[in-house]
């Protein structure tokens, strides 16, 4: 068989340094591939005007999958600044090429694992009866609906008089908004359609029975956002019944949810939301087992394309160190979804052993783990650096 191609693309800031620590580790562990190089980022967007390059999205469509480090995104203004001088008052608007990727791909699925490894200092605890200090194994899984809902961009301040005036209509907005000047309103729209729902919902069930979680639990606020949320459930309801019917449903409210969550995390197994509510619950999950360093997650679309990335953003004040700091995990992770997504389990797993015994050894941890401030002194004072990390879990491959 031929050799698979991954598209690499470290973007900004730590991100550099996170993916090239994990394609050594997945060399080590026999992982065969080609890789090619996706320009994205901040560079780019100054360089170029676009943060996201053509060529890129074309490497994607060929190759179908991406490992993705982290870019850095600013402000509108600050980013019309930073291009180059032929560039500038070109009209050039800065968008994420993040949120440009998932457009592009339609990548509506998002998945975020939040599992607890033994032995990692920054797991959540909690009190006992008495004295007794009780450490409950997070097992859970986020399927978030990637692509619509409140980040599907429909929003206006001081909206224009026909859609004003479509919005009277709305008995309900007449009652509440309709005494305030137009000029003082803005709306963002919470848009769900049922395709992208039906899709998000049979992801999580199948990953449910796929992977032996007895429970899917929806995540959003059916009793108070009627339509989007209610529609999400009453559909909820009939996949389940219909199709699923050895896995529970479970319907919890989003903020209930996030109580729960540091009560008994230990009870949850998948997890299912809308767009805000799941980028919003898997941050909480990603908190009880070690946070941004662990946090890895998956986007994948019907057309096959597939991009797995840690949850973290470039870090820029730690991009400069000397000796890098950050946590290599959460990018290695990452990596190992992909593993899964194209066939490659046993190398996955073999992976996750590694990473499992060097946090349970705990020789080798990385400031956060260490819980020490992130600073350049770190690593003197005894943190493990990101290549020192990464190189521990290699000689546990062996
Ligand atoms: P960030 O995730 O880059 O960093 C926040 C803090 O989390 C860091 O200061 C550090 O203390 C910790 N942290 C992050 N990754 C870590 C790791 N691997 N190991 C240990 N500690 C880690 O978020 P921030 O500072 O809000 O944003 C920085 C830049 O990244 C911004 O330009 C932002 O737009 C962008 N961003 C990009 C994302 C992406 O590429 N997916 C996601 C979030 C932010
Ligand atoms: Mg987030």
């Amino acid at each position: 068989m031929s050799k698979r191609t991954i598209v690499t693309m470290p973007g900004d800031g730590i991100g550099k340094v996170v993916l090239e620590e994990t394609i050594k580790v997945l060399n080590a562990a026999g992982f065969e591939a080609n890789y090619v190089n996706g320009d994205i980022g901040w560079d780019f967007w100054c360089k170029e005007g676009n943060p996201l390059p053509e060529r890129t999205l074309k490497l994607l469509e060929e190759h179908k999958i991406g490992l993705f480090g982290a870019i850095t995104s600013k402000p509108k203004e600050e980013a019309a600044n930073e291009l180059v001088p032929e560039l500038q008052n070109k009209g050039l608007v800065y968008s994420s090429p993040i949120v440009g990727m998932r457009q592009y791909f339609n990548l509506d699925i998002c998945v975020r694992p939040c599992k607890t490894y033994k032995g990692n200092p920054l797991n959540f605890v909690r009190r006992g009866i008495g004295t007794e200090i009780e450490e409950p194994e997070v097992d859970v899984v986020i399927f978030r609906q990637n692509t619509e809902g409140l980040y599907g961009g429909v929003e206006w301040s001081n909206p224009n008089e026909q859609v004003y005036n479509a919005f009277m209509t709305h008995p309900k907005f007449k009652q509440n908004f309709g005494d305030v000047p137009k000029e003082e309103i803005s709306i963002s729209t919470r848009i769900f359609t049922k395709n992208a729902t039906e899709r998000i919902l049979r992801a999580a069930f199948e990953h449910a029975r796929k992977y032996g979680y007895k429970s899917v639990t929806l995540a959003e606020k059916p009793n108070v956002i009627r339509e989007t949320s209610g529609m999400m459930y009453r559909m909820a309801k009939q996949i389940q019944k219909n199709d699923y019917p050895e896995i529970e449903l479970w319907n919890t409210n989003i903020d209930a949810q996030m109580m729960w969550l540091t009560k008994n995390p230990e009870t949850y197994g998948v997890i299912v939301a809308g767009n805000m509510f799941g980028d919003i619950v898997s941050d909480g999950f990603a908190g009880l087992i070690g946070g941004l360093g662990f946090a890895c997650s998956a986007q994948w679309s019907e057309s096959g394309v597939a991009v797995f990335e840690p949850t973290h953003g470039s870090a820029p004040k730690y991009a400069d160190y000397e000796v890098s700091i950050v946590n290599p995990i959460a990018m290695i992770e990452s990596a190992c979804m992909m593993l899964d997504y194209i066939g490659e389990a046993e190398i996955s797993k073999k992976i996750r052993k590694a990473v499992a015994e060097v946090i349970s050894e705990g020789k080798i941890r990385t400031y956060d783990m260490m819980k020490m401030r992130g600073a350049p002194d770190a690593v003197k004072n005894g943190a493990a650096s990101t290549q020192e990390m990464a190189q521990a879990i290699i000689a546990k491959l062996n």
